[in-house]
């Protein structure tokens, strides 16, 4: 009995810090492998600007936030001064993103660090989407996401949101309550994402009872992807624990706490069930998340005419776009998508959401709502080296 209940509340503990890698929690850079964070000094000695410049331009692209940091990317390069943009298909969240809208949602973000990469270097990148057609509402095969064509463009103008792509992370601290964002900082996002059939709108301190609103949304989506075993267990299969776990996958969600590499290593942190909704281990989790959006100040989001594979890649490439733009004026944002999600469990928080934010009436979708505001820093995600992505 005595080492049950020791076990429960070890498997608590370690729970807790599990979220701190991706799900909503903060995290902690000790024990990060070093290799696994290279990617964020900016491309390496293989991929120089005078050699083969499409490297160059991947060192930027693959930097993206993606989805449970899953980096589904593969690039075919066997045609000179094109990239063939593919989706990695053992690389999906089938339970939590069921109709792959943020897969394709993080191949935007990569395509759109892509190009502002590509106008760093003078080159106009021509980039089809889907050029052997477009993926059906409910699939994914291995025909190419983008086909890029790099042509070299003198007048083609520098994006200044280049600059921000090495300093950009997804923040899950808690943010400053008392610090609203200014203006400018809105109005710097919202032109980020200026994309044809797309609409930015934020709600901040100005509106408490809407705020309020969107905090209990989020608690309750939270809630429900926590409590429902497939769910949880999805990303439980994408926790890192420790250095050598970091180092080998370079993706998912980063454990570095030293308490929970220890209880690992000896064998009391089981990875393979959810822990049941009354446990220590998820009602930790809650109290902390909902402590998170207790101190948000702010939440944006993004939303879309229509939901076809292009409107989502190109949902992805406003979403870069605007967090660079925070970036770029100090503020901190995390993307808070388990409401966005269309598996069943989901509907009420989905409706909610789609209701809030003026996207239900005119049958618009939500592509992006995120937590916004000022967060102490935060250590970069790994990322796998370029070499992992290049198909060809
Ligand atoms: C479509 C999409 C959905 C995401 N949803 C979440 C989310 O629900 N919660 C979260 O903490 N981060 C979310 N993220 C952020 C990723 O987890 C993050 O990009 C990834 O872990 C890599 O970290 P980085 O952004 O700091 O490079 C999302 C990112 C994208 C592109």
């Amino acid at each position: 009995m005595k080492r049950r209940s020791f076990m429960r509340v070890v498997g608590g503990g370690v729970i807790v810090a599990s979220t701190a890698g991706s799900l909503g929690l903060s995290g902690c850079s000790m024990g990060m492998p070093s290799e696994a964070i290279q990617a964020w000094n900016g491309p390496g000695p293989d991929a120089s600007p005078a050699g083969d410049v499409r490297r160059w331009l991947l060192s930027y692209a693959l930097l993206a936030p993606h989805s449970h940091n899953l980096q589904s990317w593969l690039v075919d390069l066997r045609t000179p001064h094109e990239i063939t943009l593919r989706c990695d298909l053992t690389r999906l969240l089938p339970q939590t993103d069921p109709l792959f809208r943020q897969i394709m949602m993080s191949h935007g973000t990569f395509l759109e660090l892509l190009d502002l990469a590509a106008k760093e270097q003078g080159l106009r990148a021509d980039i089809t989407l889907f050029p052997e057609g477009a993926f059906g509402p409910q699939e994914l095969d291995t025909r190419p996401v983008a086909r890029i064509r790099l042509s070299p463009d003198s007048g083609l103008p520098k994006d200044p949101l280049f600059a921000a792509i090495l300093q950009r992370h997804t923040n899950r601290n808690g943010y400053d309550l008392a610090r609203p964002l200014p203006p400018k900082a809105w109005s710097a996002m919202a032109d980020a994402a200026n994309f044809p059939k797309m609409q930015f709108g934020y709600v901040s301190d100005q509106q408490a009872d809407a705020m309020n609103k969107h905090r209990e949304v989020a608690k309750e989506a939270w809630r429900i992807e926590l409590t429902t075993p497939r769910t949880i267990e999805e990303s439980m299969k994408l926790l890192r624990v420790g250095g050598s776990e970091i180092a080998q996958h370079r993706d998912g969600i980063s454990l570095t706490d030293p308490m929970v590499i220890v209880l690992d290593r000896l064998g009391l942190f089981d990875r393979s069930h959810a822990p049941a909704p009354d446990a220590y281990a998820t009602t930790s989790q809650l109290k902390a998340f909902n402590e998170k959006l207790d101190s948000t100040p702010a939440f944006l989001w993004i939303n879309t005419e229509g939901n076809d594979r292009v409107t989502q890649v190109n949902a992805g490439r406003a979403y870069a776009r605007v967090q660079l733009a925070a970036t770029v004026q100090g503020v901190s944002m995390q993307p808070l998508s388990q409401a966005l999600q269309e598996y069943a469990e989901q509907r009420q928080p989905y409706a909610d959401i789609h209701q809030m934010v003026g996207a239900a009436g005119q049958g618009h979708t939500v592509q992006m709502w995120a937590r916004v505001g000022y967060g102490a820093p935060v250590a970069p995600a790994p990322r796998r080296p370029l070499s992992a992505l290049i198909q060809a």
